[in-house]
């Protein structure tokens, strides 16, 4: 992947107060500080314009706003790492550039021309690079959004957009290894419907399932599929993989499934380390059954955020399926700590995904 920056014109304001003094960098929740500023774009009358980076802060709108009222908007989420000689890399963003245009065209709203997202990341990230941390599994989590900013109440594709790029120096999502329930009451996605987007609604379905997974003592859900409750698709907001036999299973990217590239990049590293993997539908029993005969030696959540989270045990139609200690997973943890020789710059970068 090349990325062709052409010239861009950004008008920049440096805010006149840094926040990065006030920040404990050792004390990062996921999510929770942004850096001082956010690039930001307008669409209108069909074409991307008003690039600028500003101070990070509110931004005015319209209460009749057609994302308020329709959700019409999308996102992305990728990484920023302090490398081992102090510089700043990206991992994968031409990865998630692609992804966002695909899910632009299925919730119909403009595609973002590379050169716009390339050079607003960069220059970004140039103007806050201070704020990439320099603590292990530590980095800086870059959320690109776009919205729909018609303010209308008729329902159609909005005319206008607001594209930004937000950046929040930060921990891993997950502090701990999850104990799941394998949900098959609620849905994340439908044929024909909107599961391989990353929009908002996909997210805001998933709030009720989960707060009443964690009301009954689960730390996050999996997902099944809406026909049959059959098949095993996400876990929470991240990809899903197993350990058969020595191989790599996974659910294979469908249109109820989002295509993750923290996902694609798991696969990779497994394939070019001599693993087998195997991408198809995946069932509930078939996963239950090699638990329970102790085939199954790892279960693991691969997403941007997550990174890779361990699943310590599984949970379906009240049953407990305790899964293999946490100190045997030699796969999944021989792949992290691959990925984190090349995210944070400690070994050749054989794949081109550093930025
Ligand atoms: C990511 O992994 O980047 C995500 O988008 C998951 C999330 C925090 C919503």
């Amino acid at each position: 992947f090349e990325i062709v920056i052409e010239t861009l014109t950004i008008k920049t304001t440096r805010t006149d107060h840094s926040r990065l003094a006030e920040l404990d960098k050792t004390n990062l929740p996921f999510g929770k500080y942004f850096t001082d500023h956010m690039f930001v774009a307008d669409y209108e009358d069909g074409e991307w314009k008003n690039f600028a980076i500003v101070p990070y802060g509110p931004i005015p709108m319209s209460p009749a706003s057609s994302v308020i009222h329709y959700g019409q908007t999308i996102f992305e989420g990728l990484k920023a790492y302090r490398q081992a000689d102090g510089s700043v890399s990206v991992f994968r963003a031409g990865k998630n550039l692609e992804r966002m245009n695909k899910s632009a065209v299925r919730m119909a709203m403009p595609t973002l021309p590379e050169e716009i997202f390339m050079q607003g990341l960069a220059a970004l990230i140039d103007i806050d690079r201070a704020w990439v941390p320099d603590i292990e599994n530590y980095s800086l989590y870059i959320r690109p959004t776009m919205f729909a900013t018609d303010a209308f109440l008729g329902v159609r594709p909005s005319l206008t957009y607001k594209f930004m790029i937000l950046m929040s120096p930060s921990a891993p999502y997950y502090s701990k290894p999850l104990k799941v329930k394998i949900e098959t009451k609620y849905t994340r996605s439908v044929d024909g419907g909107v599961g391989a987007a990353k929009t908002a609604g996909n997210y805001a379905m998933a709030m009720l399932p989960t707060v009443k997974a964690h009301e009954e003592g689960f730390d996050q859900l999996i997902w099944t599929d809406a026909k049959e409750h059959k098949y095993v698709e996400e876990s929470g907001a991240a990809n899903l993989m197993f350990v058969v036999d020595g191989k790599i299973l996974t659910p294979e990217v469908r249109e109820t499934i989002l295509d993750g590239v923290t996902r694609d990049t798991v696969i990779q590293l497994a394939k070019s380390t001599g693993y087998e993997v195997e991408e198809r539908r995946v069932s509930i029993h078939e996963v239950l059954e090699y638990a329970e005969s102790g085939r199954l030696t790892e279960a693991f959540a691969v997403g941007t955020a997550a990174t890779i989270t361990q699943i310590y045990e599984m949970n379906y139609e009240g049953k407990a399926y305790p899964l293999t200690d946490l100190s045997t997973r030699t796969v999944s943890n021989g792949i992290l700590a691959k990925l984190n020789q090349i995210r944070y710059g400690l070994t050749a970068d054989e794949f081109g995904w550093n930025w």
